[in-house]
């Protein structure tokens, strides 16, 4: 068996390898889902499963929710759908950790404990994760007096009942029931608090969790898949949580004592203020596209959700066919997942070279005649650069107001993810073409193609 395991892990390495660059990612995506079929039929077929009969039912169920979720699911509430596949991950080690406690009174109680905590912590913290993204409870960070107190009072008193549980608990079972309520209440405590901006790295960091708590349910129940598994999310959902730190200007120390956006709750300084905004139409923004050289596309969430991916690239090529260098600027949070723009666009078959990360196109702004940003908006502003009461103060963005001119399409005035207005679209530069981001492409393109 133990061969097989190996074949796996050897999988999911490849795979996970190549899902670090969009053109080779389908092939990973397939090799780790090989990787873990193979894992799966190998831990089958050793000796001591449960019924069959019940394995080949939940395997036809969560197959078919599985393909449930991969067939309807939108692609802007994919990060909805990893919040509650992360969450239901740490359910499941929990309770496979909890079923081995019950059943077995000689298992090891450190490891059940840390098993069972990570992983109710992890179950509560992305449910939390899934009503803030899909705005069931306030983006907002929701914050109380004494919170960070609160907080790490639960994760001492966590901490005593795993390794020293005599001293607060009457016996095990008692010390072992509160450790689940106390986790569930801290995954709860530890996720309201961060808001505006800051959701994508406490993501990434509660995949790592879920995959730091097979880990330890693997050692538990001595399966090797699920130790290396559990050990490969855990390793490469904290990078990714780096990436994300990065991409925020937060530290991980921030992230994980929970005080990320905490302090910043009270909105920006251009909130209430009178901006100057210029509302165009497509015909004068056609014909400013028509009179640069150069270019640079800027896309975000709202690209995503008008589905407009296609007519951006037919809208770019007819550009470059008339002689203009247009380039596209990715910022590592823009959209809703990491990596969103980057898919989004592959989808629509924009060629790799000219998709520019934040670095590489920063410093190309101060010659770019028109920064064109569809359905962009945080990682636009501004205000990130200088304004300390902002909740995405700190955040490195798209510096697209060094362009001449910053053309913007959104639908209206509305803030983008983290609840804030954009002063940019008050500056002299920037000029407004309200709309839907298809609609507006599409005579924006029939508009250029008449020049
Ligand atoms: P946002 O700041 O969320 O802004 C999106 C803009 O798109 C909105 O202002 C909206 O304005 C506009 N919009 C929506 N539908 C549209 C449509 N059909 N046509 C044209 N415009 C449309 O997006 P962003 O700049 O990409 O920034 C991403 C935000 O999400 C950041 O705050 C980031 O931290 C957060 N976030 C990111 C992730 C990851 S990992 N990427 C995960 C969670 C959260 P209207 O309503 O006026 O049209």
């Amino acid at each position: 068996m133990n061969l097989f395991y190996l074949i796996s892990a050897v999988c999911f390495i490849l795979g996970l390898k190549r899902l670090s660059h969009p053109r080779t990612a389908r092939s990973g995506n397939f090799l780790a889902a090989l990787g873990m079929l193979i894992a799966i039929a190998a831990t089958l077929a050793s000796s001591n499963v449960l019924d069959t009969n019940l394995i080949l039912i939940g395997v036809g169920v969560g197959s078919l929710i599985g393909f449930l979720f991969a067939t309807r699911v939108q692609m802007t509430e994919m990060p909805q759908m990893v919040a509650i596949f992360n969450g239901l991950g740490g359910a499941a080690s929990a309770l496979i950790a909890s079923a081995e406690f019950l059943s077995n009174p000689n298992s090891p109680y450190i490891i059940v404990c840390l098993s069972v905590f990570i992983g109710s912590l992890t179950f509560t913290g992305s449910f939390i994760a899934f009503g803030k993204l899909q705005g069931i409870i306030s983006g907002r960070a929701i914050t109380f007096k004494g919170q960070q107190l609160f907080n790490a009072l639960i994760a001492l008193a966590s901490l005593v009942l795993i390794l020293t549980p005599n001293l607060l608990a009457s016996d095990l079972m008692t010390a072992f029931t509160v450790i689940i309520i106390l986790a569930l209440i801290l995954g709860i405590g530890l996720t309201i608090p961060i808001g505006g901006a800051d959701m994508p790295v406490v993501i990434s960091l509660l995949n790592s969790y879920s995959g730091v708590a097979a880990a330890a349910t693997g050692f538990l129940i001595d399966n090797q898949a699920l130790i290396i598994s559990g050990s490969l999310v855990g390793a490469s959902g904290l990078i990714l949580t780096n990436i994300m730190c990065k991409g925020m200007n937060r530290s991980l120390a921030n992230v994980i004592f929970g005080a990320v956006g905490a302090e910043s709750s009270s909105g920006s300084s251009a909130e209430g203020k009178e901006m100057n905004i210029k509302s165009y139409s497509t015909t004068e923004a056609a014909m400013i596209l028509d009179a640069a050289e150069k270019i640079i596309i800027v896309p975000g969430y709202g690209l995503a959700v008008a589905q407009a991916q296609h007519i951006t690239r037919e809208v770019a090529d007819t550009l470059e066919s008339k002689g203009k260098k247009v380039y596209y600027a990715i910022h590592p949070v823009a959209g809703r997942m990491p990596g969103h723009m980057n898919v989004l666009l592959a989808e629509a078959n924009v060629s790799y070279d000219l998709l520019k990360d934040l670095d590489e196109i920063n410093p190309e702004f101060e010659d770019c005649d028109v920064a064109l940003i569809l359905g962009a908006n945080d990682v636009v502003n501004p205000a990130a650069r200088h304004d300390q009461s902002s909740p995405i103060y700190g955040m490195p963005i798209l510096n697209v107001d060094k362009s001449k001119t910053v053309i913007i399409n959104k639908r209206s005035m509305n803030p983008g993810f983290a609840g804030v207005q954009n002063e940019l679209f008050g500056y002299d530069n920037s000029i407004m073409v309200f709309g839907d981001a298809k609609d507006m492409l599409n005579s924006l393109l029939k508009e250029i193609k008449e020049l």
